[in-house]
């Protein structure tokens, strides 16, 4: 069972943090976990020609533009669960994340029925980031585990939150719970 956290944070921050935490949850019950740091990786804007749509149910479509994508739609393709994260930007998801998220309509539809779950930071308002996340699951009819936000402002000050660590360990297992194979 494999499980892929996506960090959509620009920095080493709060959403890392969250996401590691989620993901040692997931692996204390058996799941292979991979974290990416979107900051990290060469994920251009989508230009919106729809050159990638898929041209049937089984095949992948294939971006035009040559970067770090193509790999990473083959790794979600090939993954039963995910992690989306995100710090509140004006109350939303960071443009970070929906970019990616964008790049991901040459597979979207072979996404159905995996399983998904979302966490947030917000200095003190998350707003609609975590709706935003649950949007794009249930766009890609992605099973819905669960969610857990949180309030820091600097860097790593979510650390010392003992509470929220435990609550993000407990979402990684019922996660890994709902994407365990038959
Ligand atoms: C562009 C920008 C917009 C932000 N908007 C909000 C906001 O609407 N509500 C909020 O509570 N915090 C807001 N913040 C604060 C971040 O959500 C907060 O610092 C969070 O911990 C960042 O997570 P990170 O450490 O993973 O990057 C904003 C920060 C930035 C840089």
């Amino acid at each position: 069972m494999k499980i892929l956290g996506f960090c959509g944070s620009p920095r080493n921050g709060n959403t890392e943090w969250m996401i590691d935490k989620l993901l040692e949850g997931a692996r204390s019950v058996g799941a292979d976990t991979e974290h990416i740091l979107l900051k990290d990786r060469d994920i251009r804007l989508c230009t919106g020609c729809l050159a990638c749509e898929m041209k049937d149910e089984t095949t992948p479509g294939v971006c035009v533009i040559k970067d770090d994508m193509e790999p990473i739609l083959a790794k979600m393709v090939a993954a039963d669960g995910f992690v989306f994260g995100t710090p509140s930007y004006f109350y939303m998801l960071s443009g970070l994340l929906k970019n990616f998220m964008d790049r991901t309509i040459p597979v979207w539809p072979l996404l159905k029925g995996k399983s998904a779950a979302g966490v947030a930071a917000a200095e003190d308002t998350v707003g609609k980031a975590l709706e935003n996340l649950r949007t794009y699951a249930e766009v890609c009819g992605l099973e819905w585990a669960g969610d857990v936000s949180a309030f820091a402002k600097t860097a790593g000050e979510i650390a010392n939150n003992e509470g929220i660590a435990a609550a993000l360990n407990g979402l990684g297992r019922r996660l890994a719970e709902a994407t365990r194979p038959e």
